[in-house]
């Protein structure tokens, strides 16, 4: 039988061995089994690839084995809107009454209105009602609260009864935010709901919230709840470890590599080598394993030598710049392509707004008009000191590589 590869790039794919996120487990761990006692929520934010999407992946199995009921689910731009995100909400919410309902064989009467305005109603047994969904078309700035509030609160009651917790995991999280000028609180309706339900000491209820995304959820938690630091933990994560952490071991991006892989064998020191020219990046180390894998295995060899990754390296490069950046690179408009290549070539993975001005004719105006709509395609991010880096991982490298700066008066 032909060896199967072992990698897995891809967008969430379990990877074949879970490397260096032993203390990301152990507080999710930790968080669960302080459970009802202590309530925490979890904030993971991080930039693509760097393995998110898989560990809320994780926690939603530990949660599990511990017989809480998950609904994990990606929020996206569209539940930016109150109605559609109340009408999401409010269909995991269900999901989670329906979870709760199964296991104790209460009698389950499950009765769901949608009106016009995408009203659901559930019922459990005949005395809880929990309702969610948008009222009428205009509605008061609280209404969602309000009734999300009620609804988180019915599903807690639900669960504590049976003695059991309920955790929402949301992929994405970014996505959703506060636009006051819109009036429109979807993400400050979600986190007083939590609190709502969380806050009670006399009968505190076993809701859970994670929220899990790029960089800006931090901002947009902050503006949405100005007290919003004391609810959650966060999990900031990042590249794997290239550091050993003992002598003569792997660092966590090292093993990353050299585990999954059974049938061939890294050479010394090689395992470590790739995972320092991709900074430990998880989404890189699945690639290029995959990519070597894939030729040792064509050459019917059983190791990865100095030569053969030297040899490889950069034909693996090539198509992970063009199947992995440049589509990223291409969704921003011909203007805003000239702002990142005139970014990346002031060096590094970071820049400063007042070196960008200093390095172009461009009016410092069309310069932020530029950045914003980079930010809102989610290719940079403005960090808490002001400072923009990008999204992806090594972009700043990748621009330098493939697109130096135009001349200005083309
Ligand atoms: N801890 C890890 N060890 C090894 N590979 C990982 C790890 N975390 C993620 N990966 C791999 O990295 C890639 C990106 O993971 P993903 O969870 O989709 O990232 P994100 O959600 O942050 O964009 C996937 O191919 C996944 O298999
Ligand atoms: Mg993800």
């Amino acid at each position: 039988m032909v060896p199967r590869n072992p990698y897995s790039p891809g967008v969430g794919t379990r990877p074949p061995f879970l490397a260096g996120r032993e203390g990301q487990i152990r507080l999710f761990e930790r968080i669960l089994a302080d459970y009802p006692e202590k309530r925490r929520n979890l904030r993971i934010t991080g930039l693509r690839g760097v393995g998110k999407t898989v560990l809320l992946k994780e926690y939603e199995r530990i949660a599990r084995r511990q017989d809480w009921v998950v609904v994990r689910r990606d929020l996206g731009p569209r539940l930016v809107e109150e109605v559609d995100f109340a009408t999401a909400i409010s269909e995991y919410l269900r999901e989670a009454v329906e979870a709760l309902s199964l296991k104790v064989r209460i009698k389950r009467g499950v009765s769901s209105a949608l009106n016009a305005v995408g009203q659901v109603q559930l019922q459990i047994g005949d005395e809880v009602t929990v309702s969610v969904g948008p009222g009428g078309e205009r509605r008061a700035k609280s209404a969602l609260e309000d009734r999300l509030r009620r609804a988180v609160v019915e599903v807690g009651s639900v669960a504590r009864e049976q003695g059991r917790g309920v955790a929402l995991l949301l992929d994405e999280a970014h996505s959703v935010y506060d636009r006051p000028r819109q009036r429109q609180y979807p993400l400050g309706a979600l986190l007083s709901a939590i609190v709502a339900a969380q806050d009670d000491d006399d009968r505190p209820l076993p809701v859970m919230l994670v929220l899990c995304g790029l960089q800006p959820l931090t901002a947009n938690i902050h503006a949405a709840r100005s007290n919003a630091e004391r609810l959650f933990r966060a999990g900031e994560i990042g590249n794997l470890s290239l550091t050993p952490e003992s002598q003569g071991s792997l660092s966590a991006a090292g093993q990353a590599l050299v585990r999954p892989a059974e049938t061939i064998a890294y050479a010394d020191g090689v395992a470590e080598r790739i995972a320092r020219d991709v900074s430990g990046y998880p989404y890189f180390i699945q690639w290029f394993g995959e990519a070597l894998w894939d030729a040792t295995d064509l050459d019917g060899a059983d190791l990865i030598t100095h030569e053969r990754y030297e040899r490889e390296r950069p034909a693996i490069q090539r198509s992970l710049d063009e199947e992995f950046f440049e589509p990223r690179y291409r969704d921003a408009r011909k203007g805003d392509q000239r702002t990142l290549r005139l970014a990346a070539s002031l060096g590094g993975e970071s820049f400063a707004k007042s070196d960008l001005d200093a390095a172009t004719t461009k009016s410092t105006g069309a310069l932020s008009v530029s950045l914003s709509r980079l930010i809102a395609d989610n290719l940079i991010y403005r960090d808490e000191h002001g400072v923009y880096a990008y999204t992806a991982p090594l972009f700043g490298d990748f621009l330098r590589r493939r697109h130096s700066p135009l001349p200005e008066d083309e």
